[in-house]
């Protein structure tokens, strides 16, 4: 962290070029230009040459953090469009603090973005591999982008450098792809898995701060190696975990399988105190007391959404098919979830009736706040729903601003929640943008034609919105 508080440092410094500036914080340096910047080549105590490949949600908090600690990172990405929002030190997604990082790594050098493959890997000591595996049709992920990427990278890597991969594999495959380069790797492969338990929203903090990093290999020295990078985070020793391959895969999967499920279980419980004119607040509240159960993941909703927990529920669902080990708990998390955003579908109908043209305002579609991210995203999912079954649908996210979303412009977008909010019947919350808060609910609801609200996170205060004039209704409560 020092080297970037350094780095950051002599960036404000008016000194006229980055050579200038590598040359302050570095001492005497060997210089090479890569598109018109200079990077340093030599090494220096607790700095690794790092290339990231795959840029996104993942490989862009990691080569930003990276570069912010200190060490210099190399980033590739087969987009191009997104290559030159970085080079220009902006973030080509909502990401909070990232864009800030990016600019100040990218004008300090620390941080260059590679024209080709060859030019990202040739000084490269740790190569994180950070593209996407996405899910497929909703199941287990689709590994095509992760194939193509090592078949380019292995090949190409200099001889000594490690493959560290953060990637989400399903279980087995890191010796999968162990054994298909066998050829190149004769000893023990130099291959780490990394996974990653960052959280869009919070992806920077979690980043630097992680409450864990689960090193999966057979090699002590690839092990030894990318420890160094961690070197620099000043991080206590029990936070990290050495493990083979398979177990590194196997916790990044059960953490998520394990968070699911917690959702699956709230989203029924909440669903069971709705039937019971209960207020599941109350019992949520009174199970978070539990130190053992703990208040994470344990708000009633939509279900879990997003690229990460369905997909990899679904993988590990698979793992134990093909292990002959039947994971029902997990596939009973997943039934449940899929129910879940129907459910509210229902509510709506509880409200409102039928709901062909009737005039509903949807806050938030992201998958989650502090994203502009909508992959697997039920609140998209649940718009989707509302407007089939002929709903007059008007949506706002305080992010997310496409100016159409599908191809059938099923619904209408604004970026006037009040002004839509106009003559409706009903107000939505699909996703708990905290904003959403500080609305000026008694206003709204005057404005409405019937003021009904569906709060689909359960997170604002019933008594208050039923003061101003509201018909509340929330999951279980
Ligand atoms: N998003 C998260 O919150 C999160 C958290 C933990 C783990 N993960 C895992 O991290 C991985 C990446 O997820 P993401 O959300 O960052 O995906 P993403 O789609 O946002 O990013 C993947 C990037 O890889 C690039 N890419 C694909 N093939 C490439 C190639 N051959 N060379 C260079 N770049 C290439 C794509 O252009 C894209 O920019 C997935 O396996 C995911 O499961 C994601």
């Amino acid at each position: 962290m020092l080297r970037g508080v350094i780095a950051e440092l002599i960036d404000k410094l008016p000194a006229k070029t980055h050579a200038d500036k590598d040359y302050l914080a570095c001492g005497v340096l060997t210089l090479r230009p890569i598109r018109g910047l200079f990077v340093s080549t030599t090494h220096r105590g607790g700095l690794v040459h790092i290339t990231v490949i795959g840029l996104g949600h993942t490989g862009l908090v990691a080569a930003a953090v990276f570069a912010e600690a200190g060490h210099q990172v190399i980033g590739h990405d087969i987009e191009s469009e997104k290559c030159a929002i970085i080079r220009r030190g902006n973030s080509p997604f909502h990401e909070p603090g990232l864009e800030d990082i990016i600019g100040r790594v990218v004008r300090s050098g620390l941080l260059v973005i590679a024209d080709n493959l060859e030019e990202s890997l040739a000084q490269a000591e740790v190569i994180f591999l950070a593209v996407g595996t996405p899910a497929a049709n909703g199941d287990s992920p689709n590994l095509a982008e992760f194939w193509s990427a090592v078949g380019q990278v292995v090949p190409a890597a200099p001889e000594n450098a490690v493959l560290a991969i953060k990637s989400t594999l399903p279980v087995g495959i890191t010796d999968e792809l162990i054994s298909r380069f066998k050829s190149i790797w004769p000893g023990e492969a130099p291959v780490v898995v990394v996974p990653e338990f960052l959280r869009q929203g919070s992806a920077v903090a979690d980043f630097r701060r992680p409450d864990r990093v689960v090193l999966g290999s057979h090699s002590p020295e690839a092990l030894a190696t990318v420890r160094r990078v961690y070197d620099l985070f000043d991080l206590p020793a029990e936070v990290f975990h050495e493990c083979t391959p398979m177990a590194a895969e196997l916790i990044k999967h059960a953490t998520n399988c394990f968070l699911a499920t917690k959702i699956s279980f709230a989203n029924e419980l909440a669903n069971l105190c709705g039937h019971l004119g209960v207020d599941y607040e109350v019992i949520r509240r009174g199970l978070a007391a539990d130190t053992r159960i703990g208040a994470g993941f344990m708000h009633a909703g939509l279900g879990f959404g997003g690229s990460c927990f369905p997909k990899d529920v679904a993988a590990l669902i698979e793992t134990g098919r093909m292990a002959e080990c039947r994971l029902t708990l997990l596939e009973t998390a997943l039934v449940a979830n899929r129910a879940q955003v129907k459910r509210v579908v229902n509510l709506t109908r509880d409200m409102l009736g039928e709901l062909e043209g009737k005039k509903i305002l949807q806050l938030g579609l992201t998958y989650k706040p502090g994203t502009d991210d909508i992959r697997g995203s039920l609140s998209l999912e649940l718009a989707f729903l509302l407007s089939r079954a002929g709903a007059d649908l008007t949506c706002y996210d305080p992010a997310y601003h496409p100016t159409t979303v599908g191809s059938d412009n099923l619904f209408d977008l604004t970026d006037d929640p009040l002004a839509a909010a106009v003559g409706a019947e009903l107000i939505l919350i699909a996703t708990d943008w905290p904003q959403f808060g500080d609305l000026p609910w008694p206003e709204i609801a005057k404005s409405m034609s019937a003021a009904n609200l569906l709060d689909g996170r359960n997170m604002l205060d019933p008594h208050k919105l039923t003061a101003a004039g509201f018909t509340y209704r929330g999951i279980g409560r």
